[in-house]
C-alpha cells in the first residue's frame, strides 16, 4: 500500500469525525449524480406510477411538537382548573402527549379542545392542495380511542371494556369518514394507520401515552391484546369495503421489537392477516400493510409469503385452507427512515448521508420481490432540533441537551448548536442546500427503488424540517415533485472531475467498499427472482394505478456496474 494511500484513508476516516463538513465537494456530487443517473437511464420514474404520498400528522392523533400551541392551551387550561377549588380533577403532572392532556383537561374540556383541532388542523383545501401538489395518497393516523363508544362505562366496540382518560365516541371516526370523502372528491387515495395500542405500542409521545423508560402494555396481557382485535375488526368492517378511495389499512404504526417480543407482534400481525382475509372483499384490492417493526430490511420476506409455509405455520391459526393461499404480493411492508435519532447519524456529513439514502433504497429494492415495500415515512430532517421533537421539555441530540433532560447518556461529544428549530428564513445557504439536496435524494432514490414513499409530514405549526408546505414555499421541497436542481436526469456533472474518479472521490473509504459489493451482487441475483413477478396493485381511483412495479427497474444499468467496479478496485 503506498502512503499516499494511507494519507487519503486518514483523511477519509479523520473527517467523517472532526467537526461535520455540511457541503458536498464538487467530486463528492459527481459521484452521488452517477448514482441517481442509473434511476433515470431505466427511465423507471417516468412512465410508472408509485406511491407519492404525504401524512397528515398531528391531526386526528396530536403530536406536541406538530401543534405545540395546542399543548401550550391545555398547559394553561391546566393550570387554571388546578387554581379553580371547584374543580377536583385535579392532575400533578404535566401535559406531555394526548394521554396526559386528556386525564389533565378531563373529558369535557378535552373534547372541546380536540374538536376545534380536529374541525381546523386539517380542512377540504388541504386535501385540495394534496391534489394539485401532485401526490397520489394520503396517510391518515388514528388511535384506538376512536372506537371508545362510551367514556362513562369505559366501553370499547364488541363491548370490551377497557379504562383510559382519551376522547372518543365516535369524534374522530366523523373526521376520518369527511376526508375520506375530500380523497374521493380529489381523486387521492387513502390509507388508514393505526397509530396508537392500547397500552401503547411504542412508548412515543406519537402513540398516545409517552413512555421512555417502564415496559410498554401493548400485548403484554389480554385486555391490550383483546381490545386491538375488536378494533382491528370493527376497521375492517367499517373501511375494508367501503370507500374505492381507501387502497390500504396498516394495521400498526411502529411497534418496538427491542421493548415488544417480536414473536408476539408477528403474531399479532397475523391475527390482523386474518381477520382482514375474512372481512375482506376481493374486488377492493385493500392492501394489508404492516410496518418493519424496527426489524432489518429484508427481515419479513418469507412471512406473510405461502411460498414459504413453514415460516408462517407457527403463527397461522386458520384451519381453512383457503386462507393460505394468498399472493404475498397483498401484503406490504412499510418502512421508516430518518437520519436524526442517533449520535452518528447526526454526525455524519452531506456524503455520508446521501449514501446512507442510496444504501437504504438498494436494500429496498431487494425486497420487492417478496413484498411491495415503502418508505412511509422520511422527513427533510438533518437535525433532531425541532422543538419537543423528542418529547415535551426533552432536548436534542445534536446539541447534546437531550442527555441532559433525559436518563440517557452518551459518550458522544455534541455535534453542534441547533439552529434549524428557527424559521427557514434565517437558515444559512449552505443549510438550506443540505436540506434540498438530502430531500431530493430521497425522491430519486425512493422513486426508483422502491415501491413508493410518503412523506411525514404534511404541515407543522414551527418544525420546518418536518413540514412539507413550509418547505415547498422556501423552495426547498422539488415542486412539481420531480422538479430537481441537484440530482436530475439533467445533473450538470463536471465532466473533468467525474472522469477522474480518484480515490479523493470517495471519501468513505471502508463503507464504499462493502456497499459497492453489494450493489454488485444485488444486481446480479436480481434479475433471475424478478423477471416475471408482475404487478401486482391495481387500485384505481380514476384510472390511476399505483404500487405497480416495474419490471425495467430490475435491469441494473451496466455503466453504474463497471463504476462500482472501478471505485472497489481503487479501494481494495
Ligand atoms: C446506462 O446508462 C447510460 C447513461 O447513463 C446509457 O447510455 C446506457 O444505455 C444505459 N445502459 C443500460 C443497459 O440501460
Ligand atoms: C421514457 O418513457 C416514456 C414513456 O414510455 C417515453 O415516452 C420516453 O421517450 C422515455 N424516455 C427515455 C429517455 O427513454
Ligand atoms: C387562564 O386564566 C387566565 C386568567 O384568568 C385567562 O386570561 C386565560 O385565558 C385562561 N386560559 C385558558 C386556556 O383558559
Ligand atoms: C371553576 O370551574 C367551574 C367548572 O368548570 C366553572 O363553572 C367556574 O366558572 C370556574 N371558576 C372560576 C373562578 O374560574
Ligand atoms: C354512556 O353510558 C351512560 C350510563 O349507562 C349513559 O347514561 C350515557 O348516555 C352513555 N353515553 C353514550 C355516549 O352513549
Ligand atoms: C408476549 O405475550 C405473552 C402472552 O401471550 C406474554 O406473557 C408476554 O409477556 C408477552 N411478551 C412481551 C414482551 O410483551
Ligand atoms: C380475551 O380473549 C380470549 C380469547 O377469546 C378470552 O379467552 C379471554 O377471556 C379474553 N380476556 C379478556 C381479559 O377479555
Ligand atoms: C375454498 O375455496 C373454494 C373455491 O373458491 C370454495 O368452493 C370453498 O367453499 C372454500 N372453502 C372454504 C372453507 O371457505
Ligand atoms: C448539559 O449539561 C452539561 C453539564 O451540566 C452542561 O455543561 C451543558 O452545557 C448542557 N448542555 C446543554 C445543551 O444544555
Ligand atoms: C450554517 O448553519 C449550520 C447549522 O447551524 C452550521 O453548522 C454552519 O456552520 C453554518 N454555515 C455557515 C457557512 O455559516
Ligand atoms: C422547477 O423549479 C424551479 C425552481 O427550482 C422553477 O423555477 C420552475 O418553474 C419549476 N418547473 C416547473 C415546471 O414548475
Ligand atoms: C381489483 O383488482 C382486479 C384484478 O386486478 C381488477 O379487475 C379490479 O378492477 C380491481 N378493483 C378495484 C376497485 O380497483
Amino acid at each position: 500500500m503506498y502512503i499516499s494511500n494511507l494519507v487519503t484513508y486518514a483523511y477519509a476516516i479523520l473527517s467523517v469525525f472532526i467537526t461535520p463538513v455540511f457541503a458536498l465537494t464538487d467530486i463528492e456530487h459527481s459521484v452521488l449524480q452517477k448514482r441517481f443517473d442509473s434511476y433515470y437511464a431505466n427511465n423507471n420514474t417516468k412512465d410508472n406510477v408509485v406511491v407519492r404520498g404525504i401524512t397528515v400528522g398531528g391531526w386526528l392523533v396530536t403530536e406536541p411538537y406538530i401543534t405545540p400551541s395546542l399543548y401550550h392551551y391545555a398547559t394553561q387550561m391546566m393550570s387554571n382548573q388546578t387554581h379553580n377549588t371547584t374543580l377536583y380533577n385535579v392532575f400533578n403532572s404535566s401535559i406531555i402527549d394526548e394521554y396526559t392532556l386528556c386525564k389533565a383537561l378531563g373529558y369535557d374540556n378535552a373534547k372541546g379542545l380536540l374538536e376545534e383541532h380536529f374541525q381546523t388542523w386539517i380542512t377540504e383545501s388541504d386535501f385540495e392542495q394534496i391534489a394539485s401538489d401532485g401526490f397520489n395518497l394520503v396517510r391518515i393516523p388514528i388511535g384506538y380511542w376512536a372506537w371508545k363508544q362510551n367514556h362513562t362505562t369505559n366501553e370499547y366496540v364488541d363491548g370490551i371494556s377497557f379504562e383510559d382518560p382519551y376522547v372518543g365516541e365516535g369524534l374522530q371516526l366523523y373526521y376520518l369518514n369527511q376526508a375520506i370523502g375530500w380523497a374521493e372528491k380529489y381523486g387521492l387515495n387513502v390509507w388508514i394507520d393505526l397509530h396508537g395500542a392500547p397500552g401503547s405500542q411504542n412508548g412515543f409521545d406519537n402513540s398516545g401515552q409517552r413512555n421512555f423508560y417502564d415496559d410498554l402494555g401493548w400485548l403484554s396481557d389480554y385486555s391490550t391484546t383483546n381490545l386491538t382485535m375488536a378494533v382491528w375488526s370493527t376497521m375492517f368492517d367499517s373501511f375494508l369495503n367501503s370507500s374505492d378511495a381507501i387502497v390500504g389499512i396498516e394495521v400498526m404504526n411502529e411497534p418496538l421489537s427491542s421493548k415488544i417480543d417480536i414473536k408476539n407482534i408477528t403474531q399479532a400481525y397475523y391475527n390482523a392477516f386474518e381477520l382482514f382475509q375474512d372481512k375482506e372483499d376481493p374486488e377492493k384490492n385493500v392492501t394489508f400493510i404492516i410496518h418493519d417493526a424496527f426489524e432489518g430490511n429484508g427481515y419479513w420476506n418469507l412471512e406473510f409469503n405461502p411460498r414459504y409455509r413453514n415460516v408462517s405455520d407457527q403463527y397461522q391459526n386458520t384451519q381453512d385452507l383457503n386462507k393460505t393461499y394468498y399472493d404475498s404480493q397483498q401484503i406490504m411492508i412499510d418502512h421508516h427512515h430518518y437520519e436524526v435519532f442517533t449520535d452518528w447519524q447526526l454526525a455524519n456529513n452531506q456524503f455520508n448521508r446521501l449514501m446512507d439514502i442510496i444504501n437504504f433504497g438498494e436494500s429496498i429494492k431487494k425486497e420487492l420481490p417478496y413484498h411491495p415495500a415503502v418508505v412511509g415515512e422520511w422527513s427533510g430532517a438533518i437535525t433532531d432540533c425541532a422543538t419537543w421533537l423528542n418529547g415535551v421539555g426533552v432536548g436534542s441530540r445534536y446539541d447534546g441537551s437531550y442527555y441532559n433532560t433525559t436518563r440517557y447518556s452518551t459518550d458522544d461529544l455534541p455535534v453542534g448548536k441547533c439552529y434549524s428549530q428557527n424559521p427557514i428564513g434565517q437558515w444559512n445557504e449552505t443549510y438550506k442546500r443540505d436540506v434540498r439536496q438530502f430531500i431530493e435524494a430521497q425522491l430519486a432514490t425512493y422513486d426508483a427503488q422502491t415501491t413508493g414513499w410518503i412523506f411525514w409530514n404534511w404541515k407543522t405549526e414551527d418544525a420546518y424540517e418536518w413540514d412539507y408546505t413550509q418547505l415547498k414555499a422556501a423552495g426547498l421541497f422539488p415542486s412539481p415533485l420531480t422538479n430537481f436542481t441537484y440530482f436530475g436526469n439533467d445533473g450538470k456533472l463536471n465532466s473533468d472531475v467525474s472522469m477522474s474518479l480518484s480515490r479523493e472521490a470517495y471519501p468513505v473509504t471502508s463503507s464504499s467498499s462493502s456497499s459497492s459489493n453489494s450493489s454488485l451482487s444485488a444486481s446480479s441475483s436480481k434479475k433471475s427472482k424478478n423477471m416475471g413477478s408482475g404487478p401486482l396493485f391495481n387500485h384505481s381511483t380514476n384510472d390511476k394505478s399505483i404500487w405497480s412495479l416495474k419490471s425495467t427497474t430490475w435491469l441494473s444499468n451496466v455503466t453504474v456496474l463497471l463504476l462500482s467496479v472501478v471505485i472497489a478496485a481503487h479501494i481494495l
